[in-house]
């Protein structure tokens, strides 16, 4: 049954939220203020989810979306804003998310820091499957759904994986991708090479054939890493080398990387850059991306990293870059913590995975008195749980900046600095 509504915010997640006959109303590519017809899909916890059927009356900031796939396609949500709004509406999102979430008031500026707004990511998820009439295609899920929805091309990603999709899309690798069902693409730094995980079935021979043909004719794949029933196989060269200078870092197939490109070296000085000392821990620590800055500002840095083949890279390329000074943990933060309970440590980078450091490990880490805390967060809601753990056991945020590192989507990368309140130089 339809109905009319005029949303009144937009929240996290990309839904537009309103009200109508007392339910809250959730509806994806919506404005507020605008009047639409809309429908409902499903009803939990008491809140309606809905899909608009018609703009009534269009909100005055409402665009045309430059991507013609843009509200079936589930990987953009906000294409009907320009970029500048779009980054104003994730600058109060994030502000509503800590008062609302984290009971934290901050009145004070967000920092935000913007780059292009297309062509930013320099890794893809694509899906692959079977369609009804027969044929193998590629693309994203459509929006609220887990169907292929079949793209071309796709506006936020970098040209050379734009290449290399409009490559795998013709019918010579179609007809050869039916035991895959995803393709996972990371580019390097300069937009050249690319390294291809294929996540399936299939048996290892056809595997290795798929794999070495891809490696001679699509001419910037660098590396095949094959997933499947039969273990995992790396064909080519073993990793990439994406550099955010001065430093260049090893990352092998199945790493962990940052997927967006413009903004990295803002970011790192961002987080390395106003702290410095005698023991450093970076936690959720990847291949290194902080960890190697720290050491040159560091007497000592403790990096933790859970995933094997990131803490290989992590240590990789510590030594690559005569850092002596660095030791890997390969294990989970939470053990880590729980071994290192009476260690001072001068300054620690959180930069976990969307759940957050979570409560059982801040515990553990605020025994260990750390005098600065530089918290980097890909999810406003479970930041704002931990800022206000910590923020009740002696610590106070200093700041916090927004690193528009997902334009188009609702994704939002923030970074939030504390210190310790009896800390002498807060
Ligand atoms: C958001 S990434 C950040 C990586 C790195 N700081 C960077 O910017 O490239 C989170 C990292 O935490 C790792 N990780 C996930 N859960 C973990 C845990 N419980 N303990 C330690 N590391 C974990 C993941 O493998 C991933 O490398």
């Amino acid at each position: 049954m339809s109905f009319e509504l005029i949303p009144e915010k937009l929240v996290y997640g990309g839904a537009a939220l309103g009200h109508a006959e007392g339910r809250t109303v959730l509806v994806p590519f919506a404005l507020p203020g605008e009047r639409l017809e809309v429908e409902s899909v499903r009803t939990a916890k008491g809140v309606i989810h809905a899909r608009p059927i018609r703009i009534l009356e269009a909100a005055s900031r409402r665009i045309a979306p430059p991507c013609a796939y843009f509200a079936r396609c589930g990987g953009c949500h906000y294409q009907h804003l320009s970029a500048e709004h779009q980054t104003s509406t994730k600058v109060e999102i994030l502000r509503e998310t800590l008062r609302r979430l984290g009971k934290i008031e901050w009145e004070s500026d967000i920092t935000v820091h913007a780059a292009e707004s297309r062509g930013y990511r320099n890794q893809a998820q694509l899906k692959v499957a079977g369609m009804p009439d027969g044929q193998v295609e590629l693309g994203f899920f459509e929006a609220e759904s887990h169907r292929l929805f079949p793209v071309d091309e796709c506006l936020i990603l970098s040209p050379r994986l734009n290449g290399v999709l409009g490559e795998l899309r013709s019918a010579e690798w179609t007809g050869r991708l039916g035991d895959i069902h995803e393709i996972d693409l990371l580019a390097d730094d300069r937009d050249e090479r690319v390294v291809v995980t294929l996540r399936g079935r299939g048996n290892s021979k056809k595997n290795e054939a798929l794999a070495g043909d891809l490696l001679r004719r699509i001419q910037a794949v660098v590396s095949v890493g094959v997933e499947g029933d039969e273990g995992a196989r790396v064909f080519g060269g073993a990793a990439l080398e994406y550099a955010v200078p001065p430093f260049r870092y090893r990352v092998s197939p199945g790493s962990f990387f940052q997927s967006s490109r413009f903004l990295l070296p803002e970011l790192v000085e961002a987080v390395t850059g106003d702290i410095s000392g005698g023991l450093a821990l970076d936690i959720f620590a990847g291949v290194g991306l902080f960890t190697l800055p720290l050491a040159k500002r560091f007497e000592r840095v403790l990096a933790v990293e859970a995933h094997p083949g990131s803490a290989r890279d992590l240590a990789a390329n510590a030594k690559a870059h005569d850092c002596d000074n660095v030791r890997v943990a390969h294990e989970t933060a939470y053990d880590f913590l729980r071994r290192f309970a009476q260690s001072d440590f001068d300054g620690v980078i959180l930069d976990p995975p969307r759940a957050g450091a979570g409560v059982a490990a801040l515990k553990l880490l605020i025994n260990c008195r750390p005098r600065r805390i530089h918290y980097v967060s890909c999810s406003p809601p479970t930041l704002a749980r931990d800022l206000a753990y910590l923020t009740s056991r002696g610590y106070r945020l200093i700041s916090v900046e927004m690193f528009d590192f997902f334009p188009q989507t609702f994704h939002i990368e923030c970074l939030a600095k504390l210190t310790r309140t009896d800390n002498p130089s807060s």
